[in-house]
């Protein structure tokens, strides 16, 4: 079963074809009314299950318009109003929905929920979103990086904040996609050790640095996201601002990166939090060119996990 569960357990080879078929068929569209079917119709006939467990909006709606537009038909199902958030195992839940549908997305809390329903569906199962990893994020954010300054490979992306969820999906990236990762953030805060060692692995050079204005000396590509994520207790948003404060991605902190260095959000962002409203509407930002090409990488996401 060709499940997209995580970057780093994506071929590179398969990864580079996704990003490049994403492109292709954003090109095919460019201009046209966002409902026109697409020409080839690689998903007519397919029906597409989307659970959420967490609330979304870039997610669900590009999932379900990337769905249409390719000829398939969706349902959303939030996990709360489904058996599975009143007991029912999620293996039962993956062997059920497997007979009615072909392709499922799943958001989640715990990985293992996701690890578990790919287990045990006859269908592929695409992660959007887990407590630990947001691999669609990602192949977005390599379409936009490359559609606005070509190849990733070689450049220096620094992540300043929270060593969360999207921080890891990128980790993953580094090592498949070849280029080097700074994370700048409170040491309470730092990523888990498994994301960093495994992108050195393979050869990518992922360094940890405290003070936020060295680490963006001659950054590529600068990127934050929100302080407290779906996941994290309301209790400890207090203290998380306190530690992230100095890792706010302002136009001072901008002005030590590259001159031509793009600034990215995968969003919802809290302005003037965790970057300021200045940067995420200056010139560096792309943040709602990766909003829009969740819609044209996951199209990509989807056919490879169906062949098409
Ligand atoms: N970036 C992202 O996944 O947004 P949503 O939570 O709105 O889906
Ligand atoms: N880190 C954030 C990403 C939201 C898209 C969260 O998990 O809430």
């Amino acid at each position: 079963m060709t499940h997209f569960l995580d970057i780093h357990k994506t071929d590179p080879a398969d990864l580079r074809s996704m990003i490049d078929t994403a492109r292709t068929m954003k090109e095919a569209r460019a201009g046209l009314p966002k409902g026109t079917p697409d020409a080839d119709q690689p998903l007519a006939n397919h029906m597409v299950a989307l659970i959420f467990e967490k609330p979304s909006t870039r997610t669900r709606v590009s999932f379900d318009v990337g769905v249409r537009q390719m000829g398939g038909q969706t349902m959303v199902l939030s996990g709360k109003e489904m058996q599975l958030g009143h007991g029912e195992t999620i293996a039962d839940t993956a062997r059920v929905l497997s007979r009615y549908v072909d392709l499922i997305m799943i958001r989640t809390f715990e990985e293992q929920t996701l690890l578990e329903l790919a287990e045990y569906a006859d269908v592929p199962v695409i992660n959007g979103l887990t407590d630990r990893t947001h691999p669609c994020q990602i192949m977005a954010d390599i379409l936009t990086y490359e559609e606005h300054r070509g190849s990733i490979k070689g450049k220096k992306v620094v992540w300043s904040g929270d060593g969360n969820n999207v921080f890891a999906s990128f980790a993953h990236a580094a090592g498949q996609f070849g280029f080097d990762l700074t994370f700048t953030g409170p040491e309470q805060l730092d990523p888990e050790e498994e994301f960093l060692e495994l992108a050195r692995s393979k050869g990518s050079n992922v360094v940890i640095e405290r003070d936020p204005q060295k680490a963006v000396e001659g950054a590529d590509l600068v990127v934050t996201d929100t302080w407290v994520s779906m996941h994290d207790a309301q209790s400890a948003r207090e203290r998380r601002h306190n530690l992230l404060r100095p890792y706010q991605v302002d136009d001072a902190l901008m002005s030590h990166a590259k001159p031509d260095s793009l600034f990215m959000h995968c969003l919802p962002a809290h302005r003037d939090e965790e970057a300021t409203s200045s940067v995420m509407d200056g010139p560096h930002s792309v943040i709602f060119d990766e909003a829009e090409n969740r819609l044209h990488a996951q199209k990509a996401i989807m056919r490879w996990c169906l062949g098409k």
